[in-house]
């Protein structure tokens, strides 16, 4: 039976993914979230929104007859990683998640390593400083606890509701990220310190490498754990997975 591949994205190697699937013909969607006003446009066709838990998982795959999907979700999207684990199990649906390694402390980084938001809240218990807290929009509230600081947002959309911190600039911008731009916007800003999620990547690992430039500290937030589950790191990884014959490409 020729694949039919349900691909749970919101990150740039879910993307790329997708453009190539759609280049090797293979039959594919994307779902999002719903997070974002704006989704980067697909080369595949996409849905939106929660599928309802588990059960809402299975009853798609099958009544869209998906054969195989592949969990591309950032690595801090711990819950629909776990309901995809759960809902392929119950539906016998082959599930692969294509992961990208945590970022490592480099000589020059000066990182503080906290297991969770709520630790990354604690160690800014700190004096005044001036703060690029790049941690989505969904954990914002968490961090009001900390009002003493200025806070440098950046998010994709313009923020509807009142932000919780009294000193808050939003920058909006979508990644990826270049190296230059964070270490311009980090000196405009005069920034302190510099607040992340351990995403692994390069979409966003630009700031990462500003602030060690800059002899910036780093608050990175370890990532959740999830259970071991079958792991491509490349798009090339994922076609193999598929039994697709990619020879006559090179790859
Ligand atoms: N967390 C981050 O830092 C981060 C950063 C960049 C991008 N993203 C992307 O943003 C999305 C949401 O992340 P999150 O951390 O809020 O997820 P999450 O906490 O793991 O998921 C919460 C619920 O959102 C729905 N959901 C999540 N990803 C979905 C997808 N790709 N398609 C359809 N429904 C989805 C599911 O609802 P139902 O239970 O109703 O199915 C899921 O149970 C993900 O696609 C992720 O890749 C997250």
């Amino acid at each position: 039976m020729a694949p039919n591949l349900l691909i749970l994205g919101g990150t740039t190697e879910a993307t790329a993914l997708c453009r190539r699937l759609d280049e090797e013909e293979l039959r594919a969607r994307i779902s999002f979230a719903g997070r974002v006003e704006r989704p980067v446009s697909q080369p595949v066709p996409q849905r939106v929104g929660g599928f309802g838990g588990v059960a809402g998982l299975v009853d798609y795959l099958n009544a869209e007859g998906i054969t195989h999907v592949v969990d591309a979700t950032h690595p801090f999207a711990a819950r629909m990683s776990a309901n995809a684990e759960a809902a392929c199990f119950e539906a016998r649906v082959r599930l692969i998640a294509l992961t990208r390694p945590p970022w490592q402390a480099q000589a020059g980084d000066k990182w503080e390593r906290v297991p969770d938001i709520a630790g990354a809240v604690a160690a800014l218990d700190r004096p005044a400083t001036r703060v690029m807290l790049a941690v989505g929009r969904m954990h914002l509230d968490d961090f009001a606890p900390n009002p003493q600081h200025t806070y440098l947002l950046r998010m994709v959309d313009q923020p509807k509701g009142a932000l919780p911190f009294p000193n808050c600039h939003v920058v909006v911008d979508r990644g990826p990220f270049s190296e230059a731009g964070d270490l311009a916007l980090m000196r405009d800003h005069g920034i302190g310190l510099v607040v992340s999620k351990n995403a692994g990547g390069t979409g966003a690992a630009a700031k990462i490498v500003a602030a060690r430039k800059l002899g910036l500290p780093v608050i990175m937030i370890d990532r959740p754990a999830l259970q071991s589950r079958a792991e491509a790191h490349s798009v090339v990884e994922v076609l193999r997975w598929l039994g697709h014959d990619d020879t006559d490409r090179g790859v």
